[in-house]
């Protein structure tokens, strides 16, 4: 098992990419949902993204790396178990820790846990080496990235294939996520990231930050920006707001993210297929 800091001492100038797979035959994708800021959609989005991904039959994997405020289990109506903490002490194993729901596997992190507050366990290091075990075990390994700017959360955001970085119309997010595509491509020689312009109110506004965003960070940092789409502001209560945002509703809403989601797995050659019930295969598309 390789540690984080043989993989950085190890690091070029090229960006981390599938040879870091153990399985040379169908590589697992690996994508951190990240952003910078805080609240601005990514353990939404994450969960979301992976769900789908596992509903078009793919193995996914999220983790979430927000170490002790998880709340991918919470969004899912999970009660909080604190679990990891176990795995950390290895009294528990990963497959002991995972909340499954089909090809869907979650990892979920801690919250509010002394044990994680005072451990001195550097939590990329976890990380990586939990993706290095299992990563031949799944087709997809989604990151739930922390907000900040942390080395871990630096550090995981380069480990993987691609970024969805996650920004809102709000100044400060679009700041946020300029710096952390800086500090990537400085630090990591990240070239590549993709965008998600989440809980945009009108289409102009939506090309605004696009336009921005990708401008800025092509001028002044020469890294390319893949843009994968946007998602609207939700008019829904709080208390509505998961299970909305998560269902597989025939809405316009759900259409549109997996048309979005559609966009990068065509790019990365794992079409997004499902499994209708008659056991056919069938191209998102086709699917009402
Ligand atoms: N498209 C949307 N429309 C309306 N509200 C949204 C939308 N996306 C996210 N939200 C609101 O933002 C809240 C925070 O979302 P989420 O927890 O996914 O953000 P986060 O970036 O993971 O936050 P953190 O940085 O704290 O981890 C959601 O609970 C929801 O209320
Ligand atoms: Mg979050």
């Amino acid at each position: 098992m390789h540690k984080t800091s043989e993989w950085l001492q190890t690091f070029s100038t090229e960006k981390p990419s599938k040879s870091h797979s153990f399985d040379s035959f169908r590589p697992c994708v690996k994508i951190s949902v990240t952003g910078g800021k805080g609240g601005v959609g990514k353990t939404s989005i994450a969960l979301k993204t992976a769900k789908e991904l596992a509903t078009a039959g793919h193995r996914t994997l999220l983790i979430d790396c927000d170490s002790n405020l998880s709340n991918t289990a919470i969004k899912l109506g999970h009660p909080m178990d604190n679990k990891f903490e176990k795995l950390l002490s290895s009294e528990l194993t990963f497959e002991e820790c995972l909340i499954l729901d089909g090809k869907f596997h979650l990892l979920p992190a801690c919250n509010g846990s002394i044990e994680v507050f005072e451990s001195k366990l550097h939590f990329d290091e976890v990380i990586t080496d939990i993706i290095q075990t299992h990563q031949h075990e799944y087709d997809f390994i989604i990151l739930d990235c922390p907000a900040g700017l942390s080395t871990a959360a630096l550090t995981l955001n380069a480990f993987c294939d691609h970024r969805f970085v996650v920004v809102t119309p709000d100044k400060s997010s679009i700041t946020d996520s300029y710096s952390l595509i800086k500090m990537l491509s400085n630090r990591f020689n990240v070239i590549e990231n993709h965008l998600i312009v989440n809980m945009f109110q009108h289409d102009k506004q939506y090309q605004k930050v696009v336009m921005t965003l990708t401008e800025t960070i092509e001028n002044y940092i020469g890294v390319r920006t893949v843009v994968l789409g946007g998602i609207p502001k939700l008019d829904i209560s709080a208390e509505g707001f998961d299970t909305f945002f998560l269902s597989e509703g025939k809405n316009e809403f759900h259409k549109n993210f997996v048309k979005l989601l559609h966009g990068f797995t065509e790019k990365v050659g794992e079409p997004l297929i499902r499994t209708s019930s008659a056991g056919h295969l069938a191209f998102e598309h086709d699917v009402q």
